[in-house]
């Protein structure tokens, strides 16, 4: 009675504590107190479990600890900032794992003698938490590099994934009404393991992190099935809460790109131009010299800084603080306008400029800043692209048309940091870069905000 009483106290708690936990990260300034907040949780929630009386052998759990530990820890702490999306599908193959595993184990010893409830838990368990692993593993590989990120497509693709899929559906009913049929049981696991890797085949390495939230979601179903096989009600409540979080990210992901659901999963984009696109044949470039750029920025009244992938790519957020600090004590103003999907995963922008100090309230979003363009003196892009893209406003042959971006045209002058002229994640022409207000400063985002900094203190 007291030890029921203890675990439902823990589970409660960390219900509260992962509500509480999504509550806060909606907050750029409250993000760390949710991380920390959900960690209390699951640590509840583990031990709860723990001295749960359904345990008989806490060796394989002990192994289970050092094994997580040496997998967890350097995925956690040592994966670069760039590397997040990557390092966050292999956490969730590891979930989905386990989800899977734990509903093979239990058909495997109950014979399959269960009944029709149990077999519904169990078998979405098994299904979502199967295609979640390849799925997510597949992720995991395009994004790494180990495997071809490019999509990977074929005529009937389609229809042969959607075969596959209504004959594992097929088999997940037949068995709901008649559960003891090992064979078929099997069957339907292989079946989401080999959909887990034809689903993302087709999708390019670029949208890995819209598939990404999208198996999230799948995997936090897995658990909440796994929560209603086993009679566990923090995995149903934490399952649900991922589930519909991951779910809603997709969403939200896909809308800021302006792409549906179904051009995001059947789509393959991000590899090739589109055809209609616009080139920059006949167009001229105009590039600008450090200690110019640095006269610019020493006088601006109002600068509004992009900051894009190609900061995280070159881990500048420290140089970009420094600039902003001495155009500031130079008598300047210094905005930073963020683009909901600017870089490769949501609040990529928000985490690094935290990480470097920058304080939270120079962070405008897209609807707050884009209006102020239209008065400022210098529109600072680093390592940005697509999102101040204008073709995405007029050139309806271009694959980001209708996607809303930053007004960084609207800026009195713009200078672009980037290495080169290479496009970037829709692998399409930028007219900004070509317009006659705008000056590109080309090098490494580190090395030339280093310059910059160094120059506007001797201006
Ligand atoms: P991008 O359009 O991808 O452009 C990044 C630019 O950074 C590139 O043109 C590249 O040019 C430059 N760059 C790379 N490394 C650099 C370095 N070391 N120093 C200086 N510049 C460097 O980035 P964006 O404007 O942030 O747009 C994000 C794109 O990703 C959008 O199309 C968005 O839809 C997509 N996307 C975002 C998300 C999320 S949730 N954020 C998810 C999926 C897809 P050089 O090679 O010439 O340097």
């Amino acid at each position: 009675m007291v030890r029921t009483l203890f675990i439902e106290g823990t589970y409660f708690a960390a219900a509260v504590l992962f509500i509480l936990g999504l509550q806060s990260l909606t907050r750029t300034e409250g993000a760390q107190r949710g991380m920390q907040q959900a960690m209390v949780g699951m640590l509840l929630a583990v031990v709860g479990t723990l001295v749960n009386h359904g345990i008989v052998d806490y060796r394989w759990i002990a192994v289970g600890l050092v094994l997580g530990t040496v997998l967890g820890y350097p995925l956690g702490m040592l994966a670069p900032m760039t590397a997040m999306p990557q390092a966050i599908a292999a956490s969730h193959m590891f979930g989905a794992i386990a989800a899977t595993l734990v509903g093979v184990a239990e058909y495997y010893n109950a014979r399959g003698a269960v009944g029709s409830a149990t077999m519904t838990a169990l078998g979405f368990e098994t299904m979502l938490g199967a295609l979640t692993v390849t799925g997510s593993f597949m992720a995991f590989g395009k994004l790494q590099g180990v495997v071809i990120d490019r999509p990977l497509t074929f005529r009937g693709q389609n229809a042969v994934n959607l075969g596959m899929f209504g004959a594992m559906v097929a088999i997940f009913i037949y068995l709901i009404a008649s559960p003891v049929h090992p064979a078929l049981f099997y069957t339907m696991l292989g079946l989401g393991l080999l959909i887990g890797v034809t689903m993302v085949l087709p999708i390019g390495g670029a949208d890995m992190p819209v598939v990404i939230s999208l198996l999230n979601s799948y995997a936090g179903l897995a658990s909440a099935a796994t929560g209603f096989a086993i009679g566990n009600n923090v995995l149903i409540i934490a399952g649900a809460l991922d589930g519909a979080s991951g779910f809603l990210l997709s969403i939200l992901m896909s809308k800021a790109m302006n792409r549906s659901f179904a051009n995001v999963l059947f789509g393959a984009f991000g590899t090739a131009p589109t055809g209609a696109a616009k080139t920059a044949v006949g167009l001229t470039v105009r590039s600008i010299s450090p200690e110019d750029a640095a006269m610019q920025l020493a006088y601006a009244g109002e600068v509004i800084i992009i900051p894009g992938y190609g900061m995280a790519v070159a881990q500048s957020q420290h140089q970009v603080r420094e600039l902003a600090e001495q155009i500031e004590k130079r008598g300047g103003t210094v905005k930073y306008a963020i683009h909901p999907v600017a870089g490769r995963m949501p609040g990529h922008m928000n985490v690094l400029l935290a990480e470097a100090n920058v304080p939270y309230d120079r962070l405008y979003d897209m609807e707050e800043i884009n209006a102020e363009f239209d008065h400022a003196d210098v529109a600072l892009v680093i390592g940005a692209n697509d999102v101040v893209n204008p073709a995405a406003r007029t050139d309806q042959g271009s694959p980001i048309y209708g996607m809303p971006i930053l007004n960084a045209d609207h800026a009195k002058s713009v200078i672009v940091l980037k290495r080169s002229m290479n496009p970037g994640f829709a692998g399409i022409e930028n007219e900004l870069f070509y317009a006659p207000k705008t000056s590109m400063l080309f090098g490494d985002a580190k090395s030339s905000l280093t310059k910059l900094v160094s120059e506007v203190k001797t201006v």
